[in-house]
């Protein structure tokens, strides 16, 4: 069979933050397929970079003292250094802040312009004229203009889950400076996607992407579809747009041109130093090799701007479509959505300070499937599961059989195997455990690899060969037994390799034998030195899981509290104080029925991230809910028996958790600038404050 040419890319990481483990979910399900497919002799390089471009890098870097250029600098050490400690196996990576990138992120914004696909027209903007910019949606916070909740972004309420237009946000600050947003015109560039209409259609229903994304996005074909607005103002952090003074290409438009710039800066070494691979091969549209293959894996979250925009500038550019685009779901952590809170944003970096890498690995692997399901690390699982599956199972069956051949027979394996057809059931299953790789569901692989690890475990206690090797007479019969064993054992860890490559490659030093590889399975290692075997996976303790959620913690809240990102500079200038609102008559503020309340009971709320649920006594032997916005600020153990003031008589609002029956009041900014309104020592449950 002819080898395989394929290009893989994973999304490129934005470099604004660490790696944690839900990005890890897309980096270990590429490399496993990466990996599977050089296994099988194919071309296979994987590409990368880190996605560096846009206003969150520019603030950051603002805030930081630093050039963006020294930002992403360290992001891209920092990226790969934690790739690296898991094992992906990146052919190149690369940033888009690169020449290469700028070359074709013009060239494909010329081409569509020369062919007419770019328009231009003046919107209005959201403008912070203190800091002398537009603000993206998610640099402006407010008031809900629902539930009225503070410090919401741009679009929807994390307290109600309204969603909204950033413009209907009450009390709306920018989070640069505080001050409020101005409504500014300007001119912006737009690609008229809606002309590649046909051709994105097609492309929908040509098999290159999941049915349940495909059809999710051919949502919007059902009108005509928007042009997309590629361009921001000055300041940005990005490349200015040929032909124009001040505007710059959207983030997005230049991130997935990242993977044809981290290509061609790959094809660019791997030519000077003589190998012939060919950038126009993959891309060139009508060239010459039409066996290359580009294969893109995402996240659901992106769908949108891979399975529509990319196409469509690719078209624009006669640049080749990618022959299949692959989501993934996202990353619960117990069951719930990763949050900071809780500690479950576990960073990549903190992870593998307790912990080795391939369990990881094997346990995302026997989560995923080629569906954009979300998958759960449920950490009691993930312990459990690796215990009894790569320790208990697949490695317990070289250590069984090591150490008689070691003893007994000076590391030397039989000339013969013992049970030829149970060797042969399992290389039989080669063809099988292949196409579920390259279907991508690894769970199913995982199952039916673990199945055969059962019957390798079986064999040998059915044989007893610690029994045997007592007897004089039965020795050689151990020698055979424990010869099938490590052969068996063999055949799993090539079926496991592509996702434990390092537990693999000690295995093959263990096995003092050439790489393992799909083509080897069927030849077992016969009259053949071993060398000394030595453990090649521990237990996992749960006290280094412990120790890596309470580091991680740890981290987080330090981090909160320094204010890590320019999305939080709001509570870092505390200094700004909101403006008096408009004058009201007394028999207004009248209306208003304020009580002391005593805080009798208070508590998180499953799935919220800024809410506190209070129980209130408010005298009369009456108590009410209370869902109060101040998560950020407070420990609910440390409320409980305090007293406070609330609105007593607000209208009781159906919230998503349930229904609130009132307000407490608290003064600042929000974060951990939160400061709950308390009477003096002696005022009672249930007075009136007037
Ligand atoms: O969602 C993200 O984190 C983006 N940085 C992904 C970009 S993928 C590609 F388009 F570059
Ligand atoms: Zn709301």
């Amino acid at each position: 069979m002819t080898s395989r040419k394929i290009l893989v890319t994973s999304a490129l990481p934005y470099a604004n933050g660490p790696i944690h483990l839900g990005h890890l979910v897309e980096y270990i399900q590429t490399d496993i397929w990466a990996r599977f497919q050089r296994m099988r002799d194919n071309e296979c390089y994987y590409i990368c970079a880190d996605d560096a471009h846009g206003t969150p890098i520019m603030l950051r870097a603002q805030q930081e003292n630093m050039t963006p250029e020294a930002l992403i600098e360290d992001m891209s050490v920092r990226h790969q250094a934690d790739f690296a400690s898991f094992n992906i196996s990146f052919d190149n990576y690369h940033s888009t802040h690169s020449e290469e990138n700028r070359f074709f992120a013009e060239s494909i914004y010329l081409a569509a312009r020369d062919n007419d696909h770019i328009e231009t027209r003046t919107i209005e903007q959201a403008y912070d004229s203190e800091a002398d910019m537009f603000l993206p949606d998610r640099f402006i916070k407010g008031n809900c203009p629902k539930c009225g909740a503070d410090d919401q972004y741009g679009d929807n309420c994390e307290a109600c889950g309204a969603t909204y237009e950033t413009t209907d946000l009450k009390n709306a600050f920018s989070v640069v400076t505080g001050s409020t947003p101005i409504k500014k015109e300007t001119e912006h560039y737009f690609f008229k996607v809606n002309d590649f209409k046909d051709t994105l259609l097609d492309y929908l229903k040509s098999g290159a992407i999941q049915k349940e994304i495909a059809n999710k996005t051919s949502e919007w074909f059902e009108e005509d579809l928007r042009p997309w607005d590629i361009s921001r103002d000055a300041p940005y952090w990005g490349f200015k747009i040929p032909d124009t003074d001040d505007k710059y290409f959207y983030v997005w438009l230049d991130a997935p041109i990242g993977y044809l710039a981290s290509f061609k800066n790959f094809c660019d070494k791997e030519n000077a130093k003589g190998n012939d691979i060919s950038f126009d091969s993959f891309w060139k549209n009508g060239s010459i090799d039409p066996t290359t293959e580009v294969h893109h894996f995402i996240g659901k979250d992106i769908a949108y701007f891979h399975t529509l925009f990319w196409p469509a500038l690719l078209t624009a550019a006669d640049i080749k479509l990618p022959t299949a685009i692959y989501c993934h779901g996202f990353l619960t952590v117990d069951g719930k959505k990763m949050s900071k809170s809780r500690g479950t944003f576990i960073q990549a970096e903190i992870y593998i300070k307790h912990l080795p890498a391939e369990p990881l690995r094997y346990y995302y692997a026997a989560k995923l499937n080629n569906t954009a399901e979300d998958i759960d690390l449920n950490l009691e699982d993930f312990m459990q599961r690796v215990n009894s599956d790569l320790v208990g199972k697949v490695v317990n069956i070289a250590s069984r059989c090591a150490g008689f051949i070691k003893k007994k027979f000076d590391n030397t394996l039989s000339d013969k195997l013992a049970d030829e057809t149970l060797f042969k059931h399992f290389a039989d299953q080669a063809e099988t455990i292949a196409e579920l790789y390259e279907a991508r569901k690894f769970s199913q692989a995982m199952r039916e690899i673990m199945a055969l690890a059962d019957l390798a475990n079986q064999y040998i206690d059915d044989k007893k060969p610690w029994v045997l090797i007592k007897d004089e007479a039965q020795a050689n019969e151990v020698q055979d037994i424990c010869t099938q064993g490590i052969n068996l054992f063999k055949v799993i860890i090539t079926y496991l390799k592509p996702v434990i490559p390092e537990v693999a490659a000690q295995a093959e030093a263990f096995l003092n034998s050439a790489e393992l590889n799909w083509s080897s399975v069927n030849e077992p290692l016969l009259a053949h030195s071993l060398n000394t075997f030595k453990p090649l996976l521990n237990r996992l303790e749960k006290s280094a899981i412990d120790d890596m959620l309470e580091e991680n913690k740890t981290l987080a809240e330090a981090q909160q509290k320094a204010g890590a990102t320019p999305a939080n500079a709001k509570t870092k200038t505390s200094a700004n104080i909101e403006p008096i609102k408009e004058t009201i008559e007394f028999a207004d503020f009248e209306k208003v029925d304020l009580r002391v309340a005593k805080i009798v009971k208070a508590d998180h709320v499953e799935g919220a991230d800024k809410l506190l649920q209070l129980t209130l006594d408010i005298g009369q032997d009456k108590t009410r809910n209370v869902f109060a916005g101040i998560k950020s600020a407070f420990d609910p153990s440390d409320l409980e028996g305090k007293m406070t003031v609330m609105v007593a008589n607000l209208a009781p609002r159906k919230m998503r958790f349930g229904v609130s029956e009132g307000m407490v009041l608290a003064a600042g900014p929000g974060g951990k600038e939160l400061y709950l309104l308390s009477p003096n020592e002696g005022a009672k449950a249930g007075m009136r404050i007037k």
